[in-house]
Order: C-alpha cells, then sequence, then structure tokens
C-alpha cells in the first residue's frame, strides 16, 4: 500500500484525534432529569443475531470514579461492530472487561456463553486465545522487527514449527499490506503501518473476535479510511465478531454494522448502523451528526 510515508506521518502522528469533537463538552444531565437521555436499561437479547458479547448491568468504579453505571451491551456474532461515545467514557475500560484485565464490581461479563469474571484464571488464559486484540499505535516490541513480532503469540502460544510459523505469518503480513516487510524494525514505520502490523499480529491466532481500540488515533482522515477498508475486508475473509472502539463518527459510518453509543458508562443507543443514523434520540443525533446544538453543552 501506498498511503505510508513515515517523514509524513511524523506530522501527522500528533494530537489530530482528540479533536474530532472540538468544541462540544459532555456534562452529564441534570441531576433533576435522570432520564433525559433515555438509557438503554436491563438485559438485552433484543437483536435477531446471537451475542458473542455481552454486559449485563456492569458496574465499576475506580475510587470515587464510577465509570461503568449499569452498563448493558450485546455484541453481535459475525459482524462489525462499533463502540463509539467521547474520550473519558469507558470504552478502553470495556475492553479490559471483555478480555478479563478487569473485573466488574457488579454486574457479569459474558463471551460466548462464558462468564468472564467467574472464570478460573487456566480457562481464562485458554478463552483468551479467542481474542485478538489492537492496542493504540500496534503496541510492538520496540526490539523486535515485524516478523518476530508478528511470529510472538505463535511462538508463545503454540507448538508450530517456524516453517509453519513462517506460512502465517507471511500470510497475514501480505493480508495487511506488508508483505515483504518483515525486516524492517517498529521505529522506521509510520503510525499507519505499525497499526496495520498489530493487526497481523491480532490475527495470527485465527481469532473469533477481534477487538480494536481507537485504530483510527492518531491517523489522518486518509490514512483511517483505508484502515477501516482493510478491517471491513479482513473480516469479510475471516468472520467472527469485531469491535471497533472509536470516538471519531466518520469511521463508525465506515465500517459498523451494529453501532453502541456509550455515554457516561452506559450505553444510550444501540443497533443496526442505519437505526442508529436515524435515531430520534437528541444526544445519538448531535453525537453522530458532531452538530453543536443540542443536549451537549458547549464549553
Ligand atoms: N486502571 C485504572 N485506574 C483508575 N482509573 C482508570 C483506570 N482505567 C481507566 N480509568 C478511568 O476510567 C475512565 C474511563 O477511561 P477509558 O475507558 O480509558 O476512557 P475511553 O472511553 O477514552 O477509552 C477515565 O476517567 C479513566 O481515568
Ligand atoms: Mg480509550
Amino acid at each position: 500500500m501506498g498511503e505510508d510515508r513515515p517523514a509524513e506521518d511524523v506530522a501527522n502522528e500528533e494530537p489530530v484525534a482528540e479533536t474530532a469533537n472540538a468544541g462540544v463538552s459532555f456534562e452529564p444531565p441534570p441531576e433533576s432529569d435522570p432520564e433525559e437521555f433515555s438509557y438503554h436499561t436491563g438485559t438485552t437479547h433484543a437483536s435477531k443475531v446471537p451475542a458473542a458479547i455481552e454486559f449485563i448491568d456492569v458496574h465499576k468504579s475506580f475510587g470515587r470514579n464510577h465509570v461503568l453505571r449499569g452498563l448493558n451491551m450485546e455484541i453481535p456474532e459475525g459482524q462489525v461492530s462499533m463502540i463509539i461515545g467521547p474520550s473519558g467514557t469507558g470504552k478502553s475500560v470495556c475492553i479490559k472487561h471483555i478480555v478479563g484485565l478487569l473485573y466488574p464490581d457488579e454486574g457479569d461479563v459474558i463471551v460466548h456463553g462464558q462468564s468472564i469474571p467467574s472464570l478460573p484464571d487456566a480457562e481464562l488464559f485458554e478463552l483468551r486465545k479467542k481474542f485478538g486484540v489492537l492496542f493504540q499505535d500496534g503496541a510492538l516490541f520496540g526490539s523486535m522487527n515485524l516478523y518476530d513480532n508478528v511470529a510472538f503469540p505463535l511462538r508463545q502460544h503454540t507448538e508450530k514449527s517456524e516453517e509453519e510459523i513462517a506460512e502465517i505469518v507471511d500470510r497475514r503480513m501480505r493480508e495487511v499490506g506488508l508483505g515483504g516487510e518483515g525486516t524492517k524494525m517498529p521505529n522506521e514505520l509510520s503510525g499507519g503501518m505499525r497499526k496495520r502490523a498489530g493487526f497481523a499480529r491480532s490475527l495470527v491466532l485465527d481469532p473469533e473476535i477481534v477487538l480494536f481500540d481507537e485504530p483510527d488515533s492518531g491517523l489522518d482522515p486518509v490514512r483511517t479510511a483505508l484502515l477501516c477498508e482493510l478491517i471491513k475486508e479482513v473480516h469479510a475473509e475471516n468472520g467472527g465478531a469485531y469491535v471497533v472502539i472509536t470516538h471519531d463518527i466518520m469511521s463508525a459510518r465506515r465500517v459498523g454494522e451494529h453501532i453502541s453509543v456509550l455515554w457516561k458508562g452506559r450505553v444510550v443507543e444501540s443497533g443496526p448502523a442505519a437505526e442508529l443514523f436515524a435515531s430520534e434520540n437528541p444526544f445519538v443525533r448531535q453525537f453522530l451528526s458532531g452538530e453543536a446544538q443540542g443536549p451537549l453543552g458547549m464549553e
């Protein structure tokens, strides 16, 4: 792919992502009118598609910071889902609950019918092999070249021979447009290439669920669009449940088949993308259109 030129990318790495909703603040609704935004409540099971992941009335606090406040959310099987919400709303905290890096104070997180918080460590370790996780910036090991980075989960979790590993790594690197780049070191790569390398690494164990935490952060709109296309293509090829977390509305428009709008630790509305973009809910309308007018106040 020709979209990556490291010198240019460095200039584009800076805080682009945080300005997407510039000027709009996300204050909680006044205490006197808590139902103003008609939060999604109760257990879900509303969709026709079986759920890959379910949050059931999940509460999570850090000290006095009540982050998840009765989160009910269902991520359908076999689709690319978006969880969209402003920064600091608890999106990354959600991902950590899905993979069992954080546990709920109350409620349950179910993955393929198994309760993550009640799994013994050994079973959780097994279950984690189902997940591919793409953290911000790809989270590559700086001291390893791309090939070794992508091969790492296979060496760690399987007994495969180096020959078998090479076949998988080469295929996955080609799939994300990094064929032949295996000897490059992470610091020689643009932000977009690092993300694609992280994507390749997240795929090598044939995950049934792939989680992307703000894959668009630090990328300009063109590279974001290309990455979104890549996510769709790879999903079409491999299937499973893909969950893309973002605060960027344009990304949601591009990839999301199913969208959950998260705000202040709860889902305001969720459903098929077309329904969400036609929503009557004033918060959802304002947030998805990126407009200044609406229930979200100006700073
Ligand atoms: N391990 C942690 N310890 C304490 N506070 C945390 C921790 N992880 C997240 N938080 C807090 O939880 C809130 C939501 O964070 P996060 O999920 O990262 O937001 P975002 O939606 O931007 O991903 C923030 O106020 C953050 O400071
Ligand atoms: Mg986050």
